[in-house]
């Protein structure tokens, strides 16, 4: 995977990860900014699709688990196992930090969650040690989109990694909606969001590595800082396009999967996407007036989950002698920080 995009996520994540106060001050926080309608709104996305495709699951893998923000939904959808990676070892201090936390709060809870720290997701083969019921990655599967090689890759692991008849579950920033935001323009300002474009010309021509700035304010990635004299300041993202998702994900066995059976999470999304296998997100009229920067950003984003055919689980095996890393390619933190099992900073 390309240096560039690696290094500009670690910096970006590493400087965002909240390591002071507790998680109850932390929320705290959360509640007063700007952007707390969306987060809102995107962490109940997230429990829903967990409900519908994780609960009473006995293992689940969170590619780019970030600072843990998923672990009282585990918690509430009695998830009995989570292995958590990320390439930010800031993030995932945190995370462990609020599993700690979390346990404690809730000491009757069946979950036993491991956080690893990874850099290779796109990079090379890995090898849990173990299959997982459910394999999820929430809000950053278009980083991997930085090339063919490096998406592919990332499909790979995640066949690798995922049971017959298991479940990949991901949300990311569709392409198509991007491109119809900016407009033809180079940038799109708004008090809330801000975008802008990085390749040449009109449109973009390839279906990789079409990087973007995203920013969106009050979230790791703030409007408010977006592009200094050309330069990302914002998240380093890259356009993904259904036919193409769907494509590399058929490639390694997981087939689209089109409805879902609970109401309450079909209803999260626009109707017209009820039979389509990528389901556009609708935000709350709530945020309309007061956010309409934000609506904006909010629907930019769609979830899409895929199922391992029941006899597809070999489609991402790979040839004896391969390598294998049992700890998920788990490696030393950066910046000398603590990284014991299950310890908080
Ligand atoms: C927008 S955050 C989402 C975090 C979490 N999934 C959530 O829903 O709250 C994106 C995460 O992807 C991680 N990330 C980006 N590129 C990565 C890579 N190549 N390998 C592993 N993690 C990566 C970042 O460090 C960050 O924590």
């Amino acid at each position: 995977m390309d240096e560039r995009t690696v290094e500009a996520n670690i910096r970006l994540y590493d400087s965002h990860a909240p390591l002071t106060g507790t998680s109850a001050q932390q929320m705290r926080a959360r509640e007063s900014g700007g952007a707390y309608p969306l987060k809102k709104y995107h962490n109940l996305v997230k429990l829903r699709l967990l409900k519908e495709f994780a609960q009473d699951c006995d293992a689940l893998l969170d590619l780019c688990c970030g600072r843990g923000g998923d672990i009282h939904k585990w918690i509430n959808c009695n998830v009995g196992k989570v292995l958590g990676v990320d390439i930010s070892t800031m993030e995932i201090m945190e995370a462990k930090r609020r599993y700690e936390e979390a346990v404690q709060k809730r000491p009757g809870a069946r979950l036993k969650a491991k956080f690893n720290l990874v850099d290779c997701l796109g990079t090379k083969d890995l090898d849990f040690g173990e299959k997982f019921d459910v394999v999820t990655c929430m809000f950053a599967i278009h980083y991997f989109f930085v090339s063919e090689a490096a998406i592919k890759q990332f499909f790979r692991n995640v066949a690798a990694a995922t049971k017959p008849g298991g479940h990949f579950v991901a949300t990311f920033p569709s392409g198509k909606k991007v491109l119809q935001t900016l407009n033809q323009r180079e940038e799109y300002r708004q008090p809330m969001l801000f975008l802008r474009k990085g390749w040449e010309g009109r449109d973009p021509s390839k279906p990789f590595g079409q990087a973007f700035e995203c920013a969106i304010s009050d979230t790791v990635t703030r409007a408010e800082t977006g592009s200094k004299d050309g330069e990302f300041v914002g998240s380093r993202e890259y356009l993904v396009f259904f036919n193409v998702i769907k494509a590399l994900a058929r490639e390694v066995g997981l087939e689209l999967v089109t409805t879902y059976r609970s109401a309450e999470l079909s209803c999260l999304f626009q109707d017209e996407d009820a039979n389509s296998g990528f389901k556009h997100f609708k935000p709350p009229g709530s945020f309309d007036e007061a956010h309409e920067s934000l609506r904006r950003a909010s629907e930019l984003y769609v979830a899409t989950v895929f199922r391992m055919g029941e006899q597809a689980g070999n489609a991402g095996k790979r040839p004896r002698g391969g390598g294998p890393e049992a700890d998920g390619g788990a490696k030393k933190p950066r910046n000398g920080g603590s990284e014991g099992e299950g310890k908080g900073t």
